[in-house]
């Protein structure tokens, strides 16, 4: 039997994590489809990022809020989904574990928005000079810069065709594509990156998605498809449309 004083705590504390009385009494109402559907959902978007930057701290959420009010028309929520987000902690973590947290450049290439730019920019386990993040879309690369607008100096949104950069030149320490079901021959953009430069590879077995030209059943045939010089890690995620594949090694 419970005293007063822990009953009066006890709902107290439901008060600050539950709704009083419990929501599970109320009947069922949908949750995906609110019936007052509102003109200003950008702004109650916008909002809510704001509010979860605040509370988490993250410059990245920041980055999202930003984009939400700058760029409505961009697909932030798309590349922000979860199963996106799954797969970028997924290289992250990874990364961290086979190939370390020091980087003096890194490039990303069909880098999109730059979220996965942001991700290590922004993980205090990492220490990166510098991100490219190369696209060849136009219209991201402005998306990109205001999603990193967090990191002055060391994000740079950059519009190019992932085939004709000047891997050379560019001498960076990690070139990561996690785009290479868009790629038409992956072979032939990897023979670009000088020998012994690390790669990190993502790709998937989506292939009902029209934009994905270039996807791979399973990992050992994206083994085969990129025949990198050293391989460290190489495994699967399964996501529950598609399973997504991972190579770490060297170009
Ligand atoms: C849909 S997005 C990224 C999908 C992937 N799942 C991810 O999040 O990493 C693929 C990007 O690759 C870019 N892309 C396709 N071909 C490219 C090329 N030749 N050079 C640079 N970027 C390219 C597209 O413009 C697009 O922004």
């Amino acid at each position: 039997m419970k005293s007063t004083a822990e009953v009066a705590v006890s709902k107290a504390h439901a008060v600050i994590a539950l709704a009083w009385p419990p929501a599970y009494n109320d009947r069922m109402k949908h949750t995906s489809h609110p019936s007052c559907q509102t003109g200003d959902w950008y702004e109650h978007a916008f909002d809510l990022a704001r509010g979860i930057a605040t509370y988490t701290r993250s410059p990245l959420i920041d980055g999202i809020a930003r984009v939400i009010a700058k760029h409505p028309d961009a697909h932030i929520a798309n590349a922000f989904n979860h199963k996106q987000v799954a797969c970028k902690i997924w290289a992250r973590d990874t990364l961290l574990e086979v190939a370390g947290p020091s980087y003096g450049k890194i490039a990303i290439l069909g880098g999109w928005y730059g979220i996965l730019g942001a991700m290590l920019l922004e993980d205090s386990r990492f220490e990166v000079a510098t991100v490219d993040s190369f696209d060849i879309d136009p219209d991201v690369e402005a998306v990109a810069q205001t999603l990193n607008a967090a990191f002055p100096g060391k994000f740079r949104a950059l519009t190019a065709d992932m085939y004709g950069i000047d891997y050379v030149a560019l001498q960076a320490d990690l070139v990561v594509n996690t785009s290479c079901e868009h790629i038409a021959d992956l072979r032939s953009w990897l023979g670009r990156i000088p020998a012994g430069t690390r790669v990190l590879l993502q790709s998937n077995d989506y292939f009902s998605e029209p934009t994905h030209i270039n996807c791979v059943a399973s990992v050992e045939e994206f083994t085969r498809q990129a025949a990198l010089t050293t391989v460290v890690f190489a495994g699967a995620l399964p996501t529950k449309k598609y399973t997504r594949f991972m190579l770490i090694g060297t170009a």
